[in-house]
């Protein structure tokens, strides 16, 4: 791997919104990573003082996770790039990830991973407490719940399990409905 990658990987918000203009999707599996909703969001689905939670991914050798890799226009890619890394400031870093597609295809692509390491990071909690933040939260993008229920939309119309999405789903609908 050496130059930048013609391709993008979404694995959260850029499966159903990318924002940007594209010119081939592909949905396919990254191995060696779970989607977990460790992350803070400071600035999109929360706040400073009551930050959202928002999706990162975590090595695992057995794990795969599903999302849609992007192919832009190459002399669009740097542009998009800086919106992209302008979008995902709090806390994300880039990583380059192998996209397998359904036909055999491998695609090179860049993707955004927020590390423990960053002042964001909230990681791992009881699962009442993850339910509970979710639940409230509230940022300028919206609610923290309605991006949790769109990547369950999402993954479902896939068909493509994530045991820790739907998990989270069920808990945080189970208190809205209280
Ligand atoms: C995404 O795949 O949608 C995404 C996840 C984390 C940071 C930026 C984008």
């Amino acid at each position: 791997m050496s130059e930048q990658p013609a391709w993008i990987f979404g694995y959260g918000s850029l499966i159903w919104n990318p924002g940007f203009e594209v010119l081939e999707r592909r949905a396919g599996w990254v191995h060696g990573w779970m989607r977990r909703f460790y992350q803070g969001s400071p600035d999109h689905r929360g706040t400073p003082e009551d930050m959202g939670r928002v999706v990162t991914l975590l090595p695992d050798a057995h794990a795969q996770v599903w999302g849609v890799a992007y192919r832009p226009a190459p002399h669009e890619l740097a542009h998009i790039m800086a919106r992209l890394d302008h979008r995902e400031q709090g806390g994300y870093a880039h990583a380059r990830v192998r996209v397998h597609a359904p036909d055999g295809a491998v695609l090179d692509a860049l993707t955004y991973i927020a590390t423990p390491q960053n002042p964001y990071y909230l990681g791992d909690r009881p699962l009442d407490v993850m339910a509970q933040r979710i639940a409230r939260a509230y940022g300028p993008s919206g609610l923290n719940r309605a991006y949790l229920f769109a990547l369950e939309d999402a993954l479902a119309q896939a068909g493509a399990q994530d045991e820790h999405v739907t998990t989270l789903a069920h808990a945080v609908r189970a208190l809205i409905d209280e």
